[in-house]
C-alpha cells in the first residue's frame, strides 16, 4: 500500500493536510503549495483560518505574501478547519502547539486530536508526519493510535516524526537550508518523507532508527541553548559585581576554535521552545524517579533573570534619586519577531509593578487586538502596563529609565537617537547593544558590565 502512496507521489497525485498553521505550519504549507503540491491548511481556529483567507499575515509572515497568494489564486492551497475525504493518498503533517504537561493537560493533547482528525477521513497508504516538538514516548502512543483504528503501521500506514528546528529571523539558517533528523517507521514511508522534503530543505534528512531518540534530540537542543542561555546569564550577574564587561569576556572566550560556542546574556529564554522542550527531558526523568539537575538549575537562573533585572534598575534609580517610573521597549521574547509567547519582558514587568514602578511598554510588534492572545500566552489576567504606540517625547518626559529587552532593527535608530540625546537619565540594556557614548549624559548600564 505504501509502495503505491510512493509512486502517486511521484506522479503529483496526492495531497499534503497540514494541521496547524503557525510560525511552524504556515511556512511549510506555503513553500510545498509554491513547488505545486496539492496543501490543505487545516487550523482549528477559525480566527487564524479567517484571517488567512482575508490575506492577513502577521508581520513576519510578510516574507512569504508573493508565494502565499499565488498558491491561494492557483488553487494549491487551501485553508479550512477540518479534513474532508480525498480518494488521493494523503500525507498528513501535525505542526500543532504541544504545552507542558500539568496534570490536567498532556504535552500531546493537541497532537493528538489533530492525528484523530486525520484518521477520520484516512485510508490504508497514507502517512503521518509528526513536527510538533514533543515529548518521550509520544511517537510510540500516536502509532498506538493510528492501529486502533485498523491499519498497521509501517505495513498500510506510515509514521514518521521530523521535529521542526526552525529559528525565526535567523539569517543564515532558515527551513530551506537546515538539516533535519527523521524517524520513519519504515524505508518507504522514509522515501515518501524524502519526496516531500526535498521541497522543504532539498531531502537533507538525517534518519534515526527509533523513535525516542528523535523525540530526545528535539528536547536536548533546546536544553543545551537553555543550559547556555543560563549559564551566561549567572556570568552576567558575576560581572556586574567585578565590574567587567560580560560581552568582553564571551567574545575573547569565542576566539577558542575549538569546544566553545558562544552564547549571549539577557532577561531570560522565552518563547514557545526553550524554556518548554528541556521540561520534556525531566518529565522523562521524573517517570524514572531520576532528576536532570542541570535541566532543573538552568530552569531556575531562567526564571531569576526578571527579579535580578528589576532589582537592578530599583537600585540605580535609588543611587540617582529618580521617580520609580520605566519604558520597557521590546516586549516579544526575541528581537525581531512578533512572538510574545512566554515574554521574558512580561515578566520584568510584572517584577518592576511589584515594587511600585510606573510602567509603560513598548513594541513595534505590539497589537492591541491581540492583547487577549499575548495574555493567555504570558499567563497574565490583565495587562498591568500601559501601551504606548511610540517612543516620543512625551512618554520620554514621563520615565527615569529606558529598559531594552530586545533590540527590534526598527527600534534601533530611535534608541540610538535617545542615548545620543540623553533623552532619558538612565538606560539598562539588557543585550549590551548601545555602543557607550561618553559625550551621552544618559547614564547607560549593560547587563553583565
Ligand atoms: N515557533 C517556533 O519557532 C518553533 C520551532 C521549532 C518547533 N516548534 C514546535 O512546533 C509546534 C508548533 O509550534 P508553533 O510555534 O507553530 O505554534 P503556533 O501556536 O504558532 O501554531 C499552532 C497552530 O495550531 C493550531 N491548532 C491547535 N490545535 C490544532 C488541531 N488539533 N488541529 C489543527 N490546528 C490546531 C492553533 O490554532 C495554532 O494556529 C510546537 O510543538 C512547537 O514547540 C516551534
Amino acid at each position: 500500500m505504501l509502495s503505491k502512496t510512493l509512486e502517486d507521489i511521484k506522479r503529483n497525485n496526492y495531497q499534503v493536510e497540514i494541521f496547524g498553521l503557525g510560525y511552524v505550519g504556515f511556512p511549510l504549507a506555503v513553500r510545498l503549495a509554491s513547488n505545486g503540491l496539492r496543501v490543505i491548511g487545516i487550523d482549528t481556529s477559525t480566527n487564524r483560518i479567517n484571517r488567512l483567507i482575508n490575506n492577513l499575515l502577521m508581520d513576519t509572515e510578510l516574507r512569504l505574501k508573493t508565494e502565499f497568494f499565488s498558491s491561494r489564486n492557483n488553487g494549491n492551497l487551501e485553508l479550512t478547519i477540518s479534513p474532508a475525504k480525498s480518494d488521493r493518498p494523503k500525507i498528513g503533517i501535525i505542526c500543532v502547539p504541544t504545552p507542558i504537561p500539568d496534570g490536567i493537560t498532556t504535552s500531546d493533547v493537541f497532537v493528538r486530536s489533530a492525528t484523530e482528525n486525520f484518521l477520520g477521513f484516512a485510508k490504508q497508504g497514507d502517512m503521518i508526519i509528526l513536527e510538533s516538538s514533543i515529548e518521550v514516548g509520544t511517537t510510540e502512543r500516536i502509532k498506538e493510535l493510528i492501529e486502533s483504528k485498523g491499519f498497521t503501521v509501517g505495513k498500510d500506514f506510515g509514521l514518521g516524526f521530523c521535529p521542526e528546528r526552525i529559528d525565526p529571523d535567523n539569517k543564515e539558517w532558515h527551513i530551506e537550508n537546515i538539516p533535519r533528523v527523521i524517524y520513519c517507521s519504515d524505508d518507504v514511508s522514509f522515501d515518501i518523507a524524502k519526496q516531500i522534503y526535498k521541497y522543504v530543505n532539498n531531502a537533507s534528512l538525517i534518519r534515526v532508527n527509533e523513535p525516542k531518540i528523535a523525540e530526545i534530540v528535539k528536547s536536548f537542543e533546546n536544553a543545551f541553548r537553555l543550559v547556555n542561555i543560563s549559564l551566561v546569564n549567572e556570568l552576567a550577574i558575576l560581572c556586574d559585581k567585578l565590574g567587567i564587561n560580560v560581552k568582553n569576556v564571551i567574545d575573547a572566550a569565542a576566539t577558542k576554535p575549538f569546544g566553545f560556542l558562544p552564547h549571549y546574556p539577557g532577561a531570560g529564554a522565552g518563547g514557545h521552545c526553550i524554556p518548554k522542550d528541556p521540561r520534556f527531558l525531566l518529565e522523562s526523568a521524573r517517570k524514572f524517579s531520576s532528576n536532570f539537575s542541570t535541566i532543573e538549575n538552568a530552569l531556575k537562573v531562567n526564571a531569576y533573570m526578571p527579579k535580578y533585572i528589576s532589582d537592578s534598575i530599583e537600585k540605580s534609580l535609588e543611587k540617582m534619586n529618580l521617580p520609580k517610573s520605566v519604558l520597557v521597549c521590546g516586549l516579544s521574547y526575541k528581537a525581531n519577531v512578533e512572538d510574545m509567547r512566554d515574554s521574558a519582558s512580561f515578566k520584568v514587568i510584572t517584577e518592576l509593578k511589584s515594587k511600585g514602578f510606573k510602567v509603560f511598554g513598548y513594541d513595534p510588534f505590539f497589537k492591541s487586538d491581540h492583547i487577549e492572545k499575548y495574555l493567555i500566552e504570558n499567563n497574565l489576567k490583565e495587562l498591568n502596563f500601559e501601551v504606548t504606540k511610540e517612543i516620543d517625547e512625551k512618554i520620554l518626559l514621563q520615565v527615569s529609565c529606558l529598559c531594552i529587552i530586545q533590540h527590534h532593527q526598527m527600534t534601533k535608530k530611535k534608541i540610538d537617537e535617545i542615548y545620543e540625546n540623553s533623552l532619558v537619565p538612565f538606560i539598562y540594556d539588557c543585550q549590551n547593544k548601545i555602543s557607550k557614548n561618553s559625550a551621552s549624559r544618559t547614564i547607560l548600564d549593560y547587563l553583565g558590565d
